[in-house]
């Protein structure tokens, strides 16, 4: 399975990075593809809802930038990993500008492999996750009806954890 992982974090070596490590380290062992994408490192601007995905253009985004990348990872994908540090009880602003733009991605329909997601967040506190799950639940599961594969979180000391880690790692085995 053709799996894509949408990095939210800035860190190269930080907390949400461990975590997609061990979770790919795990899925490749058992012959998935992960795809890896730090969405910090490319130039992606907010939807301007001009609409034109969603009339003329037909699910093209008018917006010629670096989410064209992510648009044909995303043609690819059978599965959808969005993980991200919580910033202010949500995903970064980075990964936020990538799922605003999923909207001409997913008219008139989803991509048409897209059939599962997980999360994957790591925070400071502990009891952080709820604005992200409103979005992974209403946008991810409810409105794009993919299959909930599971979402993992790490806070404090949880984080880079070997326990953590392993957590990841059989997750990535277990797909
Ligand atoms: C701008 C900013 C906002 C943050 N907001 C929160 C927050 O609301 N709640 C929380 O528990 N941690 C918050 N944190 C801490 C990060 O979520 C935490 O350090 C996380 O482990 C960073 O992950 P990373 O190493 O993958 O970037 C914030 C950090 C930054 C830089």
């Amino acid at each position: 399975m053709r799996i894509l992982v949408l990095n939210g974090s800035p860190r190269s070596k930080g907390h949400t990075k461990q975590m997609i490590e061990a979770f790919q380290e795990g899925a490749e062992a058992v012959g998935h593809q992960v795809d890896v994408t730090g969405v910090c490192r490319m130039k992606i601007g907010g939807c301007l809802a001009c609409e034109y995905c969603h009339s003329k253009g037909n699910g093209i985004c008018i917006q010629k930038d670096d989410m064209q990348a992510i648009y044909g990872l995303l043609k690819e994908a059978e599965m959808l990993v969005i993980a991200s540090p919580i910033y202010y009880h949500g995903v970064s602003g980075q990964l936020k500008c990538v799922l605003d733009r999923f909207y001409s991605a997913a008219y008139p329909k989803r991509p048409k492999n897209l059939k599962k997601v997980a999360m994957i967040l790591s925070s400071g506190d502990a009891d952080m996750y709820d604005g992200a799950m409103f979005s992974y639940q209403g946008d991810f599961l409810n409105y794009l009806g993919l299959e909930d594969m599971g979402v993992f979180t790490a806070y404090g000391s949880q984080n880079g954890s070997p326990q953590k880690l392993a957590e990841l790692k059989k997750f990535g085995m277990s797909l």
